[in-house]
């Protein structure tokens, strides 16, 4: 059965939800699904806005077949290649053969490159090219690296609608809603939504920017990214938060503990400074064991807090492998402008907090606090002048 619905006068949503996926990318977990999002255009021209992943083409061929009707497709605008989205550009071309294919240079090149015999049929479009297809016209905006190198954005000058590739989208299912005003965004999207950013696109900041910079001359009114919702109002809410993540500026004064533990002993040394700092009157404080957080969640907090804490084991005289993992995984994406505390613990040689620093001094702009903790085995009496010397420090610092 097909499940379509519109979002303009002749503009239609013909994507679908995977609840089934367990591993977005074979990476990220999705316990709420993802929606694969494609649109379709009835003008003097038909046209489809990108594909959907293999998982649900079924679905989404029955769609299209409901809103096409008797009418063949003309075009399809290929915004983005990655298979999530292009998986089924030939089984489009092969119902539909006709069909043009509209896309940049090098998104015509990665589908040839995946095997995609997409034929002689294709049109290629740079920045600032504009086709009309009658009543609408689109004009094609370059979005290199967000979230790959072809990735382009295509407006929609009639009705103000862009349409944003990887751009605004987010982890979840769309279970029947489709509009930003459908939902309560704060309370069940925006974490899915920092996950999905954080992790998908997070290391390509300034290409964000660049493309945040391109949006704001255009007359947006619908913005339908490939994944979650459609928005078409309270922009300034979104465009704050691609705002920040971009530009790695943290959303909120607060402390994110992280801690690598193995029979509880750091454990209890980062619960002692949770405590500290709560009991001073920060109470924006959350706690994630390394070991059974998955990585993606603990990188979407980072992006969201101001500072962080590493508390960590020392294990073969190295970091705590899922400690190491977290923080090579920060690298990598890019993070900055956070300010740490480091907490060591080692039964014979503790190593971690000089290894932690080595590699946090690699990234950009990380303020790491003097504070160092080195624990023997156990949190100690002791160490308590030293655990409160920290949580003054943090929160000295966040004045
Ligand atoms: Fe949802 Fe970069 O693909």
């Amino acid at each position: 059965m097909y499940c379509v619905r519109k979002v303009t006068e002749d503009l239609y949503w013909v994507g679908g939800n995977d609840r089934r996926l367990a591993l977005f990318e074979n990476i990220h977990p999705i316990p709420g699904g993802v929606s694969y999002n494609s649109y379709l255009l009835l003008d003097e021209k038909t046209v489809l806005f990108d594909t959907v992943d293999w998982s649900i083409c079924r679905q989404f061929l029955e769609n299209i077949r409901s809103v096409l009707a008797d009418r063949d497709l003309d075009y399809i605008i290929i915004n983005h290649v990655e298979p999530d989205h292009a998986a089924c550009v030939e089984e489009i071309i092969l119902r539909y053969p006709n069909v043009k294919i509209v896309c940049t240079q090098k998104a015509a090149m990665f589908m040839r490159q995946f095997g995609f015999n997409i034929g002689e049929q294709v049109i290629e479009v740079k920045e600032g090219d504009s086709m009309s297809f009658g009543k609408h016209e689109m004009i094609f905006v370059s979005a290199p690296m967000v979230h790959w190198p072809e990735a382009m954005v295509t407006f929609d000058t009639t009705d103000g609608i862009l349409f944003s590739a990887d751009a605004f989208g987010s982890f979840g299912s769309l279970d029947g809603k489709l509009f930003n005003d459908e939902v309560n965004y704060d309370r069940d999207w925006i974490d899915d939504a920092r996950r999905y950013y954080t992790n998908i696109v997070g290391k390509y900041g300034p290409h964000v920017q660049n493309l945040l910079k391109k949006a704001s001359k255009l007359d947006i009114k619908y913005i339908c990214p490939l994944h979650g919702l459609v928005w078409r109002n309270d922009f300034g809410y979104l465009l704050d938060k691609y705002d920040k993540w971009s530009r790695y500026e943290p959303e909120e004064k607060g402390v994110m503990i992280v801690y690598g533990t193995m029979y509880g002993g750091t454990e209890a040394a980062a619960n002692d400074l949770a405590t500290r700092l709560v009991k001073k009157g920060m109470t924006n404080v959350v706690m994630y064991d390394v070991s059974n957080t998955h990585v993606s969640y603990l990188i979407s907090e980072a992006f969201k807090y101001s500072h962080v804490v590493l508390a960590s084991v020392t294990y073969n005289l190295k970091i705590y492998p899922p400690m190491l993992n977290y923080i090579m995984d920060m690298k990598a994406l890019n993070l900055q402008k956070r300010t740490f505390t480091l907490i060591e613990n080692g039964s014979w040689a503790p190593q971690s907090e000089k290894l932690m620093h080595e590699l946090l001094d690699q990234m950009k702009e990380m303020t790491i606090l003097e504070n160092e903790v080195s624990l023997n085995s156990i949190m100690k009496e002791d160490d308590s002048e030293l655990m409160e010397a920290t949580a003054d420090s943090i929160i000295e610092s966040m004045k």
